[in-house]
């Protein structure tokens, strides 16, 4: 499973028992997301009423917006159970085989980064998914033979950060398709208020506003804020979070006012003082600030083109005025004509 650096840093163990601790288990515990879980609850009840297993789901949008958090749930709404793996996992054609030939009617067949599965084995996929059948090729070159086998009627979701990259043939095969976007600040308000309980945290209204505020749109965020506030208030306050304690323990976290961590910063000031905001290409701008073309494109862009701080043109990236505005600098007259082009 991928993920961001945001605030991860060395401890991506005791990060993961954080996230499972606070995943969601049932649509209704899930934050947000209204019509999504809507269009949700009517397919798994129509499939509770017909008998039939649900028909395949993939769910797309950036990181740690709860697709991984849906896929459990759907299996628990469906009582079924869920076999997990991921796209770079399937290296070849029998790694799936050897999954799919061990589903149970029913079960949940969950890929993760499923546009990252090689096209040999996507081509298997489209038979089981379609009639639940499953071609194996036996032996090699001119003497090679196949056979097909039966599949339970499983029903399989994927998910993805990049939607535009998975095979137009593979996303037809899903009669259902969602992309999950970013939490509003109420929204997020909900899950910080959610996990302090969970995690027996003592915040207000105030605490929990700031901590909604600045992460990102981001549920995974907001819950990984909540924690570094949650270790400033005991370290530095007396354990409890208000409005104060929040600011202050953001502000040694060098998360701003509009949520955006060391990096996002990092990209809009390369943009704007290495390139002169711009047009600058994807890969350049992400060996200006240490990182993965990949990661700058699906952790940090996103939410930088949504918050209006970059714009994308045919030519590159493009840092808005709102951009220089952020970083407190006067824009160029040529920023406006950038924008434009
Ligand atoms: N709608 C939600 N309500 C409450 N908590 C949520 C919600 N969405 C996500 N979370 C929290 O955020 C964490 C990250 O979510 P999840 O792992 O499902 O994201 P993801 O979309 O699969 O991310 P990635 O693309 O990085 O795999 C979860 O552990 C959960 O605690
Ligand atoms: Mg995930």
């Amino acid at each position: 499973m991928r993920d961001e650096n945001v605030l991860a840093g060395d401890f991506q163990p005791f990060e993961d028992d954080f996230e499972a601790t606070l995943r969601p288990q049932k649509l209704d515990e899930f934050v947000g997301q209204e019509k999504v879980k809507e269009r949700l609850r009517i397919s798994i009840e129509a499939s509770r009423t017909l008998g039939k297993p649900l028909d395949h789901v993939l769910l797309s949008g950036p990181p740690g917006l709860g697709k991984t958090s849906l896929a459990g749930i759907l299996a628990n709404e469906l009582g079924a159970s869920i076999k997990k793996t991921s796209g770079p996992a399937l290296e070849r054609p029998g790694d799936l085989a050897a999954i799919l030939s061990n589903l149970e009617s029913g079960d949940v067949f969950f890929i993760d980064e499923i546009h990252r599965v090689p096209r040999a084995v996507e081509e298997v996929m489209y038979p089981a998914m379609e009639d639940f059948e499953l071609d194996i090729i036996l032996g090699k070159g001119p003497a090679a033979t196949s056979i097909r086998l039966d599949l339970a009627r499983f029903t399989l979701v994927g998910a993805t950060t990049r939607i535009g990259t998975v095979a137009a043939p593979l996303r037809d095969r899903f009669g259902i398709v969602e992309r999950i976007d970013y939490y509003t600040p109420a929204d997020l308000d909900l899950v910080v208020r959610r996990s302090s309980r969970i995690l027996g945290i003592e915040i207000d209204d105030s605490g929990a506003s700031q901590i909604a505020e600045r992460s990102r749109g981001t549920a995974r965020i907001a819950n990984r804020l909540l924690a570094r506030v949650r270790d400033y208030a005991i370290a530095r306050a007396d354990g409890r979070i208000d409005g104060a304690v929040a600011d202050a323990a953001l502000d040694v976290f060098e998360i701003d006012d509009l949520g955006l961590d060391k990096v996002d910063r990092a990209i809009l000031d390369a943009v704007v003082s290495k390139f002169g905001g711009g047009p600058v290409g994807l890969g350049t701008l992400a060996i200006a600030v240490g990182e993965e073309p990949e990661t700058v494109e699906d952790a940090y862009e996103p939410f930088l083109l949504q918050a209006g701080l970059l714009a994308r043109t045919p030519r590159g990236r493009v840092a808005t005025l709102g951009a220089y505005r952020h970083l407190g600098l006067e824009p160029p007259a040529s920023a406006q004509t950038a924008l434009e082009l």
